[in-house]
């Protein structure tokens, strides 16, 4: 079983939207996956209950479960949607079943701060490089046109870590948020756009899970 950690303590960095859009791509791939709600607010959880049955199948594990009862779904994929604020022994836990790690991050001065700490305890922490854990960015609701996305790009530039995509900011995420969907469910018509925007991030969790075996 691959897991995918999604983090960034930053409140509201985009940590679900994640998640579940990516749960959504492997379960269209049909591939067995499971998100594993961290979050007390349990939003990923509301997610899937709103998920309509027709749509290719997205298992639960709920907050608190061991990974053995992971293990026991046979699944083939495990997607964490972790709380905000995650950090020490907590941050820790996540890490260490990880195969590899997402940061969510949206271009406003407080996310990029909180984000660069995060990043920096990364960076030394010696799990990480003991892992040798891949870990991307992938910046968030970004608007060209803005300031605020140059500000982003300045900021990626310097970052350690790759920058595995940039997602638009646009009304089919809370959509898809409000319909237990992922844009991979949406028809053509709908979510071209966005599907090209994945296509990076897509090809570097292929990637990272080939590597792993
Ligand atoms: N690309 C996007 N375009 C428009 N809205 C978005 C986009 N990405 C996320 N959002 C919206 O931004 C809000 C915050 O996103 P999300 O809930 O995924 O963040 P989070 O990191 O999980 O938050 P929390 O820390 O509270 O768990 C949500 O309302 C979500 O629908
Ligand atoms: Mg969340």
């Amino acid at each position: 079983m691959q897991t995918i950690l999604i983090a960034n303590p930053k409140g509201g960095s985009g940590k679900t939207t994640l998640a579940t859009n990516i749960a959504g791509w492997l379960a269209g791939k049909r591939q067995r996956v499971a998100i594993d709600d961290r979050d007390p607010q349990r939003s990923s959880t509301g997610w899937l209950e709103r998920r309509p049955a027709l749509f290719p199948p997205i298992a639960l594990i709920e907050s608190g479960a061991r990974r053995k009862d992971a293990k026991s779904l046979g699944l083939q994929w495990c997607v964490v949607d972790s709380a905000a604020g995650l950090h020490g022994d907590e941050l820790r836990d996540a890490l260490r079943p990880a195969d590899m790690l997402l940061v969510p991050l949206t271009p406003s001065a407080y996310d990029m701060v909180a984000t660069h700490n995060f990043l920096a305890g990364l960076a030394e922490s010696k799990a990480v490089r003991q892992q040798a854990l891949p870990i991307g960015i992938v910046a968030m609701r970004v608007d060209a046109r803005t300031h605020s996305a140059t500000e982003l790009d300045d900021f990626l530039g310097g970052c350690d870590f790759p920058v595995v995509a940039h997602l638009r900011q646009t009304q089919v995420y809370v959509g898809c948020a409000r319909d237990g969907a992922s844009v991979f469910d949406l028809p053509r018509s709908r979510a071209e756009q966005d599907w090209e925007q994945w296509r990076p991030l897509t090809r570097w969790i292929a990637k990272h899970a080939a590597v792993k075996g």
